[in-house]
């Protein structure tokens, strides 16, 4: 008898012993929960036999340190991770009034079975005001929380660490959904549509786009010490929620990464000046050191950044994001999520493949300390191996791939010739060959 088929008859048994009359569990009036028996989270690398050696898989020795990095484990404070694929945060805009829908639980559910060691949920706003379009994520209520526990649970039900970004969009709030034609309607989204253009913050008042995205209020003290409770509050709703990591967003021209940058940052207060590194970065800093003390001990915090704005010799640069790195590496973060862009309609960027992981091995190279994880336009396994051999990262985040095909992660394993947990429901898929002619 092959393990398949003792998992298989696990699974079975497990079924009937939950229906003791015999009534089919599928009339019941609630849906039923369904947690793995045995919850090794999919993506796992498994020992092989020497017969599926022969069909090309790697023999772990006794440590496993002859597998291919990205499928060996790696642990931040209390959480282990069983790879290192990340499934990198992905708006969806199909929220209501910030509530996450069946179509998140659809859309998460489905990545947490499918072999990333951990699923990061898309920017979700602190504030109403904070989120991108109305049809974002938003935690500003703990009303919130319940529809959030669903989708942890469900993750945890299947062995998956499950990870949200905390965001405010700034300036970039209150706008169309990618889904409404741009064509025919304006980006900027108005109050009888849903959106809230007289209440849209920036660090000035100066817009992404004038007369194509909202005009920002420049923000008051009190209106930044509002973000700075606001993402404290979501961070802590997140913690009852169950979630395993927390992201804040300090990329692509969101509130924080709009103070960070001197393009955007004008201001002459202590949170502002072109010329002044200190002031832009210390909305960050403050949000990042009071998340980090709500935060539970043991849950690892993330931050994601633009480590440049693409316009030549201004804006942030590689310098820059060292600085930022290492004050961020002092107050206790545990990865630095290094993507880039997203500030200025002036940026230039020639997107190629691993075109962002540079800045990621930059940071690396001058915090070594610190984690890293690289993202944009990883291809598929070899290419996040490459990435990892190097020293360039240590986690790899992967986004529209996901998109395209959930199972990236497994075939990423097949790939590189690691025998890794599938979904024991769809274990009988599993080729017996590798998907990909061995590297
Ligand atoms: C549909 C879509 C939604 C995205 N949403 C977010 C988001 O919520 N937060 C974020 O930081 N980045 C977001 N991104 C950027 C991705 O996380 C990722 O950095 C980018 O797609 C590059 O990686 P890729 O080449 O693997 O897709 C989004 C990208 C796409 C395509």
């Amino acid at each position: 008898m092959t393990g398949t088929q003792d998992i298989t008859q696990k699974v079975t048994s497990l079924v009937v012993s939950e229906d003791p009359k015999g009534a089919n569990p599928r009339s019941a009036a609630t849906p039923q929960e369904f947690v793995q028996p045995q919850p090794i989270q999919v993506g796992t690398a498994l020992p092989v036999s020497e017969e599926l050696a022969t069909y090309g898989y790697i023999l772990p020795d006794k440590n496993g340190d002859n597998l291919p990095k990205l499928f060996r484990p790696v642990k931040f404070r209390d959480l282990t991770l069983p790879n290192r694929i990340i499934v990198a945060p992905l708006c969806q805009y199909s929220a209501e009034d910030g509530y996450p829908t069946d179509w998140h639980f659809v859309h998460l559910g489905s990545l947490a079975t499918r072999g990333a060691g951990l699923v990061i949920v898309e920017a979700t706003g602190v504030l109403p005001n904070g989120r991108i379009t109305p049809h974002c994520l938003g935690l500003w209520k703990d009303d919130h929380i319940p529809s959030f526990e669903r989708i942890v649970k469900y993750a945890h039900s299947q062995g998956t660490a499950i990870g949200i970004q905390l965001a405010h969009a700034g300036r970039k709030a209150s706008c169309n959904t990618p889904f409404t034609s741009r064509e025919t309607a304006d980006i900027a989204v108005s109050a009888e549509n849903g959106g809230w253009l007289d209440n849209v913050w920036g660090p000035t008042n100066e817009s992404f786009k004038p007369d194509v995205y909202p005009t920002p209020q420049a923000m008051s003290l009190d209106q930044i010490q509002q973000v700075k409770d606001a993402f404290v509050a979501a961070a802590r709703r997140a913690d009852q929620a169950g979630f395993d990591v927390v992201e804040i967003h300090a990329a692509h021209g969101y509130l924080l990464h709009s103070f960070l940058s001197p393009l955007t940052n004008t201001r002459t207060d202590r949170y502002g000046g072109a010329d002044n590194f200190d002031n832009r970065a210390r909305l960050l800093l403050e949000t990042v050191e009071a998340v980090r003390n709500v935060w539970p001990q043991g849950k690892p915090l993330f931050v994601r950044i633009s480590a440049t704005d693409w316009v030549e010799g201004e804006g942030i640069d590689g310098e820059h994001t060292v600085e930022l790195a290492r004050r961020l590496h002092a107050l206790g973060i545990d990865l630095l999520d290094v993507s880039t862009g997203g500030l200025t309609p002036r940026q230039k960027i020639t997107a190629k493949p691993l075109y962002q992981v540079p800045y990621s091995a930059q940071v690396k190279r001058a915090v070594p300390d610190l984690a890293t994880s690289a993202v944009g336009i990883i291809r598929d396994g070899k290419d996040a191996e490459e990435v990892l051999q190097k020293g360039e990262a240590d986690l790899i985040a992967i986004g529209r791939p996901f998109l395209s095909n959930t199972s990236w992660a497994l075939e990423a394993a097949a790939q590189l010739g690691v025998y890794v947990k599938w979904p024991q429901q769809y274990e009988r898929a599993r080729p017996k060959l590798r998907l990909i002619a061995p590297l």
